[in-house]
């Protein structure tokens, strides 16, 4: 489908088989992440490693300039755009996962093998509030066998944490209902993942999710999650048998449940801190969890703080007024490009909405056209900056008497226009302004400055597909050089996984915990003062 003025591509990853339609010019490092493959990109993307090599299998890929790769078909994804449909071969060794991955079998490097015998499986659960995923692994090779995902059942009882943690505190019934949702969701997952013959075989699982789904999983009381000094059940990782959690494997199996930093910062954080390593740096390190719930560490001097923002639903959509989650029909991408705008839309379908990406886009390009000020105030037609595009001009529009701004309309397939409103912007501002106030503090704390950082590593779904750019231009990100920003994915489900396949990864992820500093941001000095400021657009372009 063509929006605008641009036609996508189609991009197809092999061997996943993954396909994606991108805007021309897209980075191949972009479009595999948008088809949720990680790279791995030790050098930032700055075309120095040669780590992130793939092989072109048709299709024009090249320099920005449209020209060809030299050489054979192997070109860095870090360095070659996409410019006509083309399938794509990513070998196993260019991706994050296998790069971090504890290797269990001996041809590898760094072998931390625990001795478990043949045959025998595991399964790694990253435990998220919406959506659940599994991965069967065979123990004595740490090999990948099978990977299934599904919606966390307790979403009918509610959307977010807040509301499951109000519904559990109803009194032993409710909490009981809660746990026996989470542990069928599970239930239904090993089902899925493996024959009977197979979950028979299952000696161990490790459960990576945030405080709240934990505590639920073992049917903990969270009602000190509902309220101030919001702390958690236990901090330690738990160990119970499969009999004891409900799971229908069997049933001396053991179930290992993650550590917890804090009442916000769960067992998925730990995992995340894990599988980046930051325990190991001795370089300055941010860590950011995009999400509902942003979590944030720091690595500074050999140590670890870590600390939650409540930045709220902005980025999945909700509460932006055409917003939605990143599914089909979502406007994913924009970009403001030869005085229009043009955007990509997930599953090439007519647009119905926009999700998180394209917010921080648009946001970001409404920012550097002038059309949003420092403040958050969108201009409106009579105050225009001089030379303001006639395409972008006429974007302009008015929703519940403030300025508004179209993105598509019935000429893109819209059944009605998608607007980003004036009140839409407030929200984007504050999510922004959350994750922003989080970071500013971590950094005074530490007495360091966002060019000290060696490195930003941006973990989870959301954090995935985000223009870096877009997210330094909007301030959700300090602003830092784009190539000291790395993607790395789902680092929860990477470290949930090492502690599968090896003990001493568990007591790694245990010596973690212990040794990161919780940090509640509201106690800081001055935190108000530091949220309002947060809320203010970085100025320049
Ligand atoms: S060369 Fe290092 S990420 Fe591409």
């Amino acid at each position: 489908m063509t929006h605008n003025l641009h036609q996508e591509f189609k991009v197809v990853f092999q061997p996943a088989g993954r396909t994606v339609y991108v805007l021309p010019g897209t980075l191949v490092l972009e479009a595999a992440i948008r088809a949720g493959i990680t790279l791995n990109t030790p050098c930032g993307g700055t075309g120095t490693c040669g780590k992130c090599l793939v092989r072109k299998i048709s299709g024009e890929v090249g320099s920005r300039d449209g020209k060809p790769s030299a050489g054979d078909s192997s070109l860095l994804a870090c360095g070659n755009y996409i410019h006509s449909d083309a399938v794509i071969e990513i070998p196993e060794s260019s991706t994050f996962e296998y790069a971090h991955k504890i290797v269990c079998d001996d041809h590898g490097s760094s072998v931390i093998s625990d001795s478990a015998a043949p045959g025998q499986l595991g399964v790694a659960f990253d435990l998220g509030t919406t959506t659940v995923v599994g991965t069967l692994i065979e123990l004595n090779t740490g090999k990948e066998i099978r990977v299934a995902g599904t919606l966390n059942r307790q979403t009918r009882i509610g959307d977010d944490v807040i509301s499951r943690i109000q519904y559990s505190m109803q009194g032993a019934a409710a909490l009981a209902k809660l746990r026996d949702a989470v542990t069928a969701t599970l239930n239904v997952l090993l089902d899925e993942l493996t024959s009977a013959d197979e979950r028979q075989r299952i000696s161990k699982i490790t459960l990576a999710g945030n405080t709240t789904m934990q505590q639920l999983f073992c049917g903990m009381d969270c009602s000190s999650l509902g309220s101030t000094p919001f702390e958690p059940q236990f901090r330690e990782g738990i160990k119970h048998t499969a009999a004891e959690c409900g799971l229908e494997i069997s049933q001396d199996a053991e179930v290992y449940i993650f550590p917890q930093i804090g009442g916000f910062v769960g067992g998925d954080t730990v995992a995340g801190l894990l599988a980046a390593e930051m325990h190991e740096t001795r370089q300055p390190v941010l860590f950011v969890d995009l999400g509902t719930n942003g979590e944030i560490a720091l690595a500074h001097n050999g140590r670890l703080t870590a600390a939650s923002t409540a930045a709220g639903p902005a980025f999945e959509g909700a509460r932006i007024s055409r917003g939605m989650r990143a599914v089909t029909g979502a406007i994913e991408k924009v970009v403001f490009d030869g005085g229009d705008l043009a955007f990509n839309v997930i599953g090439n379908v007519p647009p119905r909405g926009i999700c998180g990406t394209a917010v921080i886009d648009i946001t970001a390009e409404l920012l550097r056209h002038g059309l949003l000020d420092s403040y958050g105030c969108l201009a409106s037609a009579e105050d225009l900056p001089a030379g303001t595009p006639q395409g972008l001009q006429r974007r302009l529009t008015e929703a519940d008497g403030q300025p508004a701004f179209v993105i598509a309309g019935p000429e893109d397939g819209a059944a009605e226009a998608i607007l980003i409103t004036q009140r839409d912007i407030r929200e984007i501002q504050l999510a922004v302004g959350a994750i922003r106030c989080g970071i500013n503090i971590l950094l005074k704390r530490a007495g360091i400055e966002p060019k000290d950082l060696h490195e930003v590593l941006l973990a989870g779904g959301f954090g995935y597909f985000i223009r870096r750019n877009n997210a330094c231009r909007t301030g959700l990100l300090p602003a830092v050089a784009s190539e000291k920003i790395r993607c790395i994915g789902n680092a929860a489900s990477l470290g949930a996984k090492n502690v599968l396949l090896s003990n001493a990864a568990r007591l790694m992820a245990e010596r973690v915990r212990a040794s990161t500093e919780h940090y509640e941001l509201s106690s800081a000095e001055s935190f108000s003062e530091m949220f309002t400021d947060a809320m203010i657009f970085p100025a320049g372009n």
